[in-house]
């Protein structure tokens, strides 16, 4: 008699629930999703983690490739990823990211090129760990760029070529790209990315530039204006739109799509999501981002009254992008589900963060529901 063994039944029922799950989720979305409700309008894309396409994360995949017509890169292709050692590159992550992409003929966009995290040490020192000269690190920064951008050509349709180059005074941020090269280093950035894939679409990307209040705005359109004077390359202008329930206000969405429209360049909200925890800088702290019970208020589940403030809150910063589909060319949502996102470590570990449209077992939220709705009503 042929014996069953626990190990084969659990394998067995595991898969008849993957089976299942998938059934579910197909049938669930499948007259509508994200991708067929917004296409005509910007692409809509979505960050995806190493771990997902490594692991081969089955159900993330699927629903990022029934829904997403776009996808960013979440680490794979900053600096200390494929090139965390002199001479050596290692283009693993890299390459299953672009694959994965390629399959689902996706809009590719690669991030990022020049920034001032992630970016190893060895990058701008010599042997002896003094700081290399100008021409040495500008050598090391076209190596790298036409390296990377170079294998990629043709696969990877845009690239975050700087990252955050702006500080809060709107000053150029006083990087160690800054210090060694001098402003310049943003400009032979975007040359060196333009050499490398002459078809790729250059954009710059940041975080704060949507308020009109503060400074980043005016360093933000000076840049632009600077890199187009120049003759550089600059197709868009990504902004990063890590957002809350009430900042920035929709208002000042609007003026800054309107305002950034005018430079001629696409604009793109690249990294949005919504945080539904308390902010320690609102509460005046700055530095010690010790857990505190009171910063993690939901860490057994979020509330229906909290799931349809979200809910709210998405529907109302997409009708504004819909408003202005016309200059609008993507919008990127910062990963595919709440259990996959930076936001539960940062900047306080820890805590159960909600910022996303799929929850932590790839359940759409109300949060995804609402926004469809919102392209359907606006299509119709
Ligand atoms: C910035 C970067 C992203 C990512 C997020 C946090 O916005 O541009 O690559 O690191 O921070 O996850």
């Amino acid at each position: 008699m042929k014996t069953i063994s626990k190990t084969s039944i659990d394998i067995s029922s595991k898969l008849i629930i993957l089976f299942l799950l998938h059934f579910i989720f197909i049938s669930c979305i499948h007259a509508q999703t994200l991708k067929e409700v917004f296409g005509k309008d910007f692409k809509i894309g979505v960050a995806v983690s190493e771990k997902q396409l490594l692991e081969n994360d089955t159900i993330a995949n699927l629903l990022v490739a029934k829904n997403f017509n776009s996808i960013t890169n979440e680490n794979a292709l900053k600096w200390d990823n494929p090139h965390a050692v002199p001479g050596v590159y290692d283009f693993w992550k890299a390459d299953s990211f672009v694959s994965f992409g390629t399959r689902n003929q996706m809009f590719l966009v690669g991030h990022t090129l020049v920034w001032h995290n992630q970016t190893p040490d060895w990058v701008f020192q010599d042997q002896s760990g003094n700081p290399v000269s100008r021409d040495t690190l500008l050598k090391r920064l076209k190596e790298h760029i036409s390296t990377v951008v170079g294998r990629y050509k043709g696969k990877i349709h845009g690239w975050d070529v700087a990252n955050e180059a702006i500080g809060d005074n709107g000053e150029l941020r006083n990087s160690k790209w800054r210090e060694i090269i001098g402003d310049d280093y943003i400009e032979k950035a975007y040359k060196y990315t333009s050499e490398a894939d002459p078809d790729a679409e250059l954009y710059y990307n940041d975080y704060n530039i949507e308020y009109t209040s503060q400074k980043q705005m005016e360093g933000t359109i000076k840049l632009i204006k600077s890199l187009q004077s120049k003759g550089i390359k600059i197709t868009g202008l990504g902004i990063q739109a890590h957002w809350g329930l009430n900042s920035p206000t929709i208002e000042q969405i609007d003026s800054a799509i309107v305002i950034y429209s005018k430079l001629g360049v696409k604009v793109m909200f690249t990294e949005l999501d919504i945080t539904v925890l308390p902010s320690p800088y609102e509460a005046g702290i700055t530095t010690n981002f010790e857990y505190k019970k009171e910063f993690d208020p939901f860490p057994n589940g979020l509330p229906d009254s909290m799931q349809t403030k979200l809910a709210n809150r998405y529907a109302e910063i997409f009708k504004v992008f819909l408003k202005h589909k016309d200059v609008i060319s993507r919008v990127t949502i910062w990963l595919l589900t709440d259990g996959q996102s930076w936001l539960n470590d940062w900047p306080i570990q820890g805590r159960t963060d909600y910022p996303n449209l799929f929850d932590r077992s790839y359940k759409p939220k109300p949060a995804y529901f609402s926004v469809l709705k919102c392209g359907k009503i606006e299509n119709e």
